[in-house]
């Protein structure tokens, strides 16, 4: 069953740009369920490596991503992919090889097939629990895989503040790189989507993103917290 008042907000942006602690907050405010994409992207990953499947090989990455059995479990507000019936753990999805390697299979179009599907599916995914919406983050969400999401949101914020931002994190991470890499690919690459609304939060604490942000959802949605 279709429900017209579950709301769908696709948050875009590069590494570090503030996604994640932005789109778990208006997780909580609004009682929506949080999809990062991103961990499914760097579960992919940790898997292929763990095969030794090679960035290069285009044919193997399409052989071993579609054979892997994906389904979803939620913890707390997010979900987490589970592959082959395991959640693979934050601290095996944000390893430095992972960061190292994350980009280039994402720039596998095979690879983004493999998981167009299941990214879709997390609305009933999110429905099936009782979430009012879902907020879902990535770099191709307002742009390809909800097109039509009610809020699409574009956060990009000054390199130098986001390389700080990663520091504080404690994580060995090249945001530039992967960057580069997300926005030059052929498909789905990293940009605002036309018609999203861009927020440079640079200067701006996460408390005012989150404000902003929520300015725009409560146009359709009372908050809960
Ligand atoms: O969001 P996060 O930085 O954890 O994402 C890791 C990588 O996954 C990105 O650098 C990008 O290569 C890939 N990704 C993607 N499309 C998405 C989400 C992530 O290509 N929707």
């Amino acid at each position: 069953m279709t429900d017209a008042s579950f709301i769908i907000v696709a948050i875009d942006g590069g590494a570090a740009s503030g996604k994640s602690s932005t789109s778990r907050a208006l997780s909580e405010r609004f009682h929506l369920l949080h999809v990062d994409t991103g961990s499914f992207y760097r579960a992919f990953t940790a898997e292929l490596l763990r095969q030794n499947v090679a960035t290069d090989h285009p044919d193997a990455i399409t052989s071993a991503a579609t054979a892997l059995q994906l389904d979803t479990a939620i913890e707390g507000r997010r979900a987490q992919m589970k592959i082959n019936g395991r959640v693979v753990p934050d601290a095996e999805i944000r390893t430095p090889a992972v960061n190292a390697n994350v980009s280039h299979f994402a720039a596998v179009p095979a690879l983004r097939q493999a998981l167009l599907e299941y990214q879709r599916g997390q609305a009933d995914v999110g429905r099936s629990h009782g979430f009012r919406g879902l907020v879902m983050e990535g770099r191709d969400i307002g742009s390809v895989i909800f097109p039509d999401a009610d809020f699409r949101f574009f956060l990009h914020a000054d390199p130098v503040e986001r390389a700080r931002r990663r520091a504080a994190e404690g994580q060995q991470d090249s945001i530039t790189e992967r960057d580069r890499l997300d926005q030059s690919r052929k498909t789905a690459p990293l940009a605002c989507p036309e018609g999203a609304t861009d927020v440079d939060s640079t200067h701006l604490t996460l408390e005012e993103v989150v404000d902003l942000l929520s300015s725009h959802l409560a146009t359709r949605l009372a908050p809960v917290a």
